[in-house]
């Protein structure tokens, strides 16, 4: 593919690419929704990725042309203003480094990605940091990965109007292979667990949903924890964050029948939960890593609401399995896959048996993928 990429690019543009880079999707294997509430996530970069190949111009333009969209867009560096397009994960990207003062001229890109859309896996945060690491190599802008994580970060809050958190971006650049990553989203000091989960496969099954809501609800669910907390500061100034924000505190600050009160309270068990995680994984008790996934997706779905009946039906399907250590919704929610460690023999025959439960219950073939962790935005 990445031959057919440089092919169309030179068809278009008569000329070779300066620069070829991808940049991966995400899993999170634990830690959702704990990224805005400055807590901890457990993200690594996966095998399923965006390819751009890039070139400079001499002129002001910007020449975009999607594969799999089999669309093509053009804007001047200085009119980028957000669309509803693909485009739009690419000029916020460069919005923000021009608003970062970066010296930079036009240029054409051709992009293609087998990261599926809509399925939870990120593929716009890896759409945003494959352009800013393309952008910084093309015109040598020296900015660090940190930066061009926040740039993608601002770039998905201003142009997709998702007021996201850090994981999906700081994945996609700092994962690395065969480890996950755990982020404090407070210090952003980071800390990789190589991932040696013998004999067992990480899979995703993909409900179908798209997960239409969940940019609205995203920022709903975003609002009710700042709600929270301005309840709680006002006896208890110090805390700015829900990672400050203890039980007792919650009990007493927020109304325990209010909706503020149930995310509240996930949020602060699932800070809580991921760093005992970290702790199963160090020492490799796996079932009590997996265990925590299932309790993760119960807070998801029954406090944090963000699951739909697809994800509780696939998750409550393998709950009882021997075979798989963990399972929970993965990502914003509303859709998109769960996430499941399952013994690697017993791979095909789950999928199998879930896969025709799925038919039946929701008249929906099951799709699945087997992941690798892969490191983070690199050339091409
Ligand atoms: C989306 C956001 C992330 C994070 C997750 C939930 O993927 O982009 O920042 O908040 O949802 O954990």
């Amino acid at each position: 593919m990445i031959n057919e990429l440089k092919e169309k690019y030179e068809q278009l543009f008569s000329n070779k690419p300066d620069v070829v880079v991808r940049a991966p999707g995400r899993i999170n294997l634990i830690g959702e929704h704990t990224d805005y509430n400055d807590g901890f996530v457990l993200p690594a970069a996966i095998n399923k990725a965006i390819y751009i190949a890039v070139g400079k111009r001499k002129d002001q333009e910007v020449r975009l042309y999607s594969m799999d969209f089999k669309t093509s867009y053009s804007t001047d560096l200085h009119s980028l203003v957000p669309i509803k397009s693909w485009a739009t994960y690419i000029t916020g990207v460069v919005a923000q480094i021009l608003k970062a003062g970066g010296n930079i001229n036009g240029f054409n890109l051709v992009m293609f990605g087998d990261v599926p859309l809509g399925a939870g896996l990120s593929s716009s945060a890896a759409v945003e940091c494959s352009v800013a690491f393309a952008i910084n190599e093309l015109y040598n802008l020296g900015y660090t990965k940190m930066e061009l994580v926040q740039f993608s970060q601002r770039a998905e809050h201003e142009f997709a109007g998702v007021k996201c958190g850090l994981m999906d971006q700081f994945a996609s650049i700092f994962g690395k292979k065969n480890h996950v990553v755990k982020l404090d989203c407070r210090s952003l000091d980071y800390e990789y667990f190589p991932l040696n989960m013998t004999d067992v496969s990480i899979v995703l099954m993909d409900t179908g949903v798209k997960h239409s809501l969940a940019s609205s609800e995203y920022n709903t669910r975003r609002l009710q924890c700042e709600e929270g907390i301005a309840a709680i500061q006002k006896k208890y100034p110090a805390v700015q964050k829900l990672r400050d924000a203890t039980y007792e505190m919650l009990n007493e600050m927020v109304d325990v029948e209010s909706a503020v009160y149930k995310r509240c309270l996930y949020v602060i068990t699932e800070i809580e939960r991921v760093q005992k995680a970290c702790i199963d994984l160090q020492q490799n008790r796996i079932e009590a890593f997996g265990k925590k996934m299932y309790a993760t997706h119960d807070g998801l779905s029954e406090l944090y609401e963000v699951s739909c009946p697809e994800l509780d039906f696939l998750v409550n399907e393998v709950r009882d399995d021997s075979a798989i250590l963990g399972a929970r919704m993965m990502g914003g929610g509303f859709g998109g896959c769960t996430i499941n460690l399952i013994k690697s023999n017993d791979v095909d025959a789950v999928l199998n048996r879930v896969g025709l439960a799925y038919q039946k219950a929701f008249n929906k073939s099951l799709l699945s993928y087997t992941v690798n962790i892969e490191e983070g935005a690199s050339f091409a």
